[in-house]
C-alpha cells in the first residue's frame, strides 16, 4: 500500500514537472518557473519541438528556455543538465568575489572546471566585466544546442552556444568573451567560417560585435555582448574560384615562358648561321637554367600532392639547384658585361665559356650538396599557409619548413650576394662607359648601351619574378602570382625576341655577304 502511494506521488510529481513545461506553455506567453528537478523535463519538452518543428519557433523556444534556466532554484553554486539536443550549466555568482568565468563542455558534459571535461569541443571565457551593473546574487546560464536543426544553417561542430546572465541585458563588453570552438573535422577548404550571434529581433544570424579568429585546430569567437552564438559556414566560392584562376594563370605564364625558352633553345641548336660569340652562348646558358626552373617549378604542386617522398625531394633538389643556376648565369651575364667593356681580364677566349660553365652550373651545384651534406633531408615538402584563401595550404616539393634559417640564407643570401654583384658590376660598367664616351665610337656606345639595357632587363625580371615567387609571397598568393606569371611569361618571351633579332640579324648579313660574292 506505501509502495503504491510512493508510486502515485511520483507519478504526479512527475506530471506537475510536465505541466510547467508543455509545450504549450514553452510556446505561448507562459512564463514557468521551476525548480531543478524539472529542468531535465524541460529540456526533453524542447527536444521533442526542436524534432517536430525544426527551426519555425527557435527564437521562442530559445528565449523561453532561457527564461526557465535563469530563473530555476536550486541549493548549491550551480547545476547542470543534458538532453538530446541540449546541454546546460547554471551557476549562481555573487558580484563581490567574481572573478570571471570558465565553462568547458562537449556533447556530453558540461563544467566550471576544466580537467572534468575531456576533450571539450566548446570553452567559453566570461570577464568579470559582466557583472559590473549588477547589485544582488544574480546566476550565469551557459546553454548549448547539438544541432543546427533550430538555425537551418550549418554550424560548426553542429553547436550553438549561448550564454546569459538572470535579468541583465550584456553589451558592448571592453574585454571581450572568448567562445572557442575546438574543430571535430578540419574546415573544408571551400568553406568560410565566421562567428555570428542569434539576432532576436530579426531572427537572423549577425556577426556584428564579433571577431573570428581562425587557428590551428580551432576558431574562437571574441564577442562584445552576450546572446546565442556559433560559427556559421558558408560556402567560400570566392576563395575555390580565385584558387582554379590562380593555378591557371600560373600555368600559362610558365607554360608561356618554357615554351619560348625551349623554341629559343632549339633553334640556336638547329641553326647554325647566327654568330656563336660569347654573349650568345651565356644567353643561352640561361635560357637552359629556366628551361630547368620552369620544368621544375611548373608541376611542382601537382605532384607535391602524392607526397611520393622519393619523388618530392628530387623534385625540391632540381628546383633549388635550377633556381641557384638561373641566378649564377644571371651574376655572369653582368660580368661578362663588365670583361667586353672594360677587357681588364684577358682570359684565354678557348676556355672563356668552359670556365663560366664550370662557376654557372658548377657553384650551384656545390651549395646544393653542401646543404644535402649539413642536412639530409633539408629537401622535401614545403607548406605554405594561404592567408588570402582562408588557410588552406599549398605543399610542394622544396626545402621543408623545419629548414627555414636555411631556406632563408640559401635563397635570399644567395640572391643577395648575385644582385649586389651585378649591381656593382653594372655600375662599373656605366662609370666605364661615361669615361670612354669621347674616345669611343658612336656605334660601339649603341651596342654596349644596349647590351646594358638587356642585362638590366633580364637582371630584373629574373631577380623580381622569382624573388616574387619565392620569397615575399609563396607560390600561390594572390597579387604575387599575378606579377609572378606576367613577369615569368615576360622573361621567356624577351629572350625569344632577342634570339628572333640576332637570327634577323645573322641572315640579313649572310644575304648581304651572299649578294656580294655573287656580284664579284
Ligand atoms: C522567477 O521565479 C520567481 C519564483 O521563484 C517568480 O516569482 C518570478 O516571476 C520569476 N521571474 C521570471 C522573470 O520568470
Ligand atoms: C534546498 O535545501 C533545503 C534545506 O536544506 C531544502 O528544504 C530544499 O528542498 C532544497 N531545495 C532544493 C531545490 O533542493
Ligand atoms: C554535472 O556535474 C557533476 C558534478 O558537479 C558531474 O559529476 C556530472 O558529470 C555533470 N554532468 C554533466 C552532464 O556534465
Ligand atoms: C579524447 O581524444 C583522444 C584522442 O583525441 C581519444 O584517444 C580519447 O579516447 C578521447 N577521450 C574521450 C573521453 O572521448
Ligand atoms: C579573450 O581573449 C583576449 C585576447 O586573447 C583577451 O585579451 C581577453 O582577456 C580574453 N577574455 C577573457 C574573458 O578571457
Ligand atoms: C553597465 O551600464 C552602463 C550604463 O547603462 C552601460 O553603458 C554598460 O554597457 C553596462 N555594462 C555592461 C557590462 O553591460
Ligand atoms: C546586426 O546587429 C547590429 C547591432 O545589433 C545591427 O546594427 C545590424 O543592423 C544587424 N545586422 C543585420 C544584418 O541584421
Ligand atoms: C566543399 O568541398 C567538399 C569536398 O571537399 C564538397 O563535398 C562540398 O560539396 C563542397 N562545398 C561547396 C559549397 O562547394
Ligand atoms: C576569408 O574569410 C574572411 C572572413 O573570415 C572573408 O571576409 C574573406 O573574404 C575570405 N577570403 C577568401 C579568399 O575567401
Ligand atoms: C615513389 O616513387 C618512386 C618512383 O618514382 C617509387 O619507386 C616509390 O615506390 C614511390 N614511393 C611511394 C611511397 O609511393
Ligand atoms: C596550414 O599550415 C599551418 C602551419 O603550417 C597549420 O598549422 C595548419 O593546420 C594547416 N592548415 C591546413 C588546413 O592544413
Amino acid at each position: 500500500m506505501w509502495l503504491v502511494m510512493f508510486i502515485l506521488l511520483m507519478v504526479v510529481n512527475a506530471n506537475e514537472g510536465e505541466g510547467i513545461c508543455k509545450e504549450e506553455n514553452l510556446l505561448n506567453d507562459v512564463m514557468p518557473s521551476v525548480d531543478k528537478d524539472y529542468i531535465d523535463s524541460c529540456a526533453s519538452t524542447v527536444d521533442g519541438i526542436i524534432d517536430k518543428s525544426a527551426g519555425v519557433r527557435s527564437h521562442m523556444i530559445i528565449d523561453k528556455m532561457e527564461k526557465i534556466l535563469e530563473n530555476v532554484t536550486f541549493n548549491g553554486s550551480h547545476i547542470n543538465f543534458t538532453s538530446k539536443y541540449l546541454i546546460g550549466h547554471v551557476s549562481k555568482v555573487d558580484p563581490v568575489h567574481f572573478d570571471g568565468l570558465e565553462i568547458y563542455a562537449n556533447s556530453d558534459k558540461v563544467s566550471s572546471d576544466h580537467g572534468a571535461v575531456l576533450n571539450s569541443t566548446v570553452r567559453l571565457a566570461v570577464p568579470k566585466e559582466i557583472l559590473t551593473n549588477v547589485t544582488g546574487k544574480t546566476t550565469v546560464v551557459f546553454c548549448m544546442y547539438k544541432t543546427n536543426k533550430l538555425f537551418k544553417k550549418t554550424v560548426v561542430n553542429d553547436q550553438v552556444v549561448g550564454v546569459s546572465v538572470s535579468q541583465t541585458k550584456i553589451a558592448s563588453l571592453a574585454n571581450p568573451m572568448n567562445i572557442t570552438f575546438f574543430l571535430k573535422q578540419p574546415l573544408n577548404p571551400n568553406e568560410t567560417a565566421t562567428c555570428v550571434f542569434w539576432d532576436v529581433s530579426t531572427s537572423k544570424w549577425n556577426s556584428s560585435g564579433c571577431k573570428t579568429i581562425l587557428a590551428d585546430g580551432q576558431i574562437r569567437c571574441q564577442c562584445n555582448h552576450m546572446t546565442y552564438f556559433a560559427v556559421l559556414l558558408s560556402p567560400s566560392a570566392v576563395s575555390e574560384a580565385h584558387l582554379k584562376i590562380l593555378s591557371t594563370i600560373s600555368f600559362i605564364g610558365c607554360g608561356i615562358s618554357l615554351a619560348c625558352l625551349t623554341i629559343t633553345l632549339v633553334m640556336y641548336a638547329a641553326c647554325r648561321k647566327i654568330s656563336n660569340d660569347h654573349s650568345t652562348q651565356i644567353h643561352i646558358n640561361l635560357a637552359a637554367a629556366l628551361v630547368l626552373l620552369n620544368l621544375f617549378f611548373l608541376p611542382n604542386e601537382d605532384l607535391a600532392s602524392f607526397k611520393n617522398n622519393t619523388l618530392c625531394r628530387f623534385l625540391a633538389l632540381m628546383l633549388h639547384y635550377s633556381l641557384l643556376c638561373s641566378f649564377t648565369w644571371m651574376g655572369i651575364e653582368a660580368f661578362h658585361l663588365y670583361r667586353l667593356l672594360c677587357k681588364v681580364f684577358n682570359i684565354n677566349t678557348s676556355r672563356y665559356i668552359l670556365k663560366l660553365c664550370l662557376v654557372g652550373w658548377g657553384l650551384p651545384a656545390v651549395v646544393v650538396s653542401l646543404i644535402i651534406a649539413i642536412k639530409k633531408d633539408a629537401y622535401g615538402l614545403r607548406i605554405i599557409p594561404m592567408k588570402e584563401a582562408n588557410y588552406t595550404n599549398v605543399t610542394m616539393c622544396y626545402i621543408t619548413n623545419e629548414y627555414n634559417t636555411l631556406y632563408y640564407i640559401a635563397n635570399i643570401g644567395y640572391l643577395a650576394v648575385v644582385f649586389a654583384f651585378n649591381t656593382f658590376m653594372l655600375g662599373v660598367t656605366v662609370v666605364k662607359l661615361m669615361s670612354i664616351r669621347s674616345t669611343s665610337s658612336p656605334i660601339e656606345k649603341r651596342r654596349a648601351w644596349k647590351d646594358i639595357c638587356t642585362i638590366l632587363g633580364l637582371s630584373s625580371l629574373l631577380g623580381t619574378t622569382w624573388g616574387l615567387a619565392f620569397f615575399t609571397f609563396g607560390p600561390l598568393s594572390l597579387p604575387g602570382l599575378y606579377f609572378f606569371c606576367v613577369l615569368n611569361s615576360l622573361q621567356g618571351v624577351f629572350i625569344f625576341l632577342w634570339f628572333c633579332a640576332l637570327r634577323q640579324k645573322a641572315s640579313k648579313s649572310s644575304a648581304s655577304s651572299d649578294t656580294h660574292s655573287t656580284k664579284t
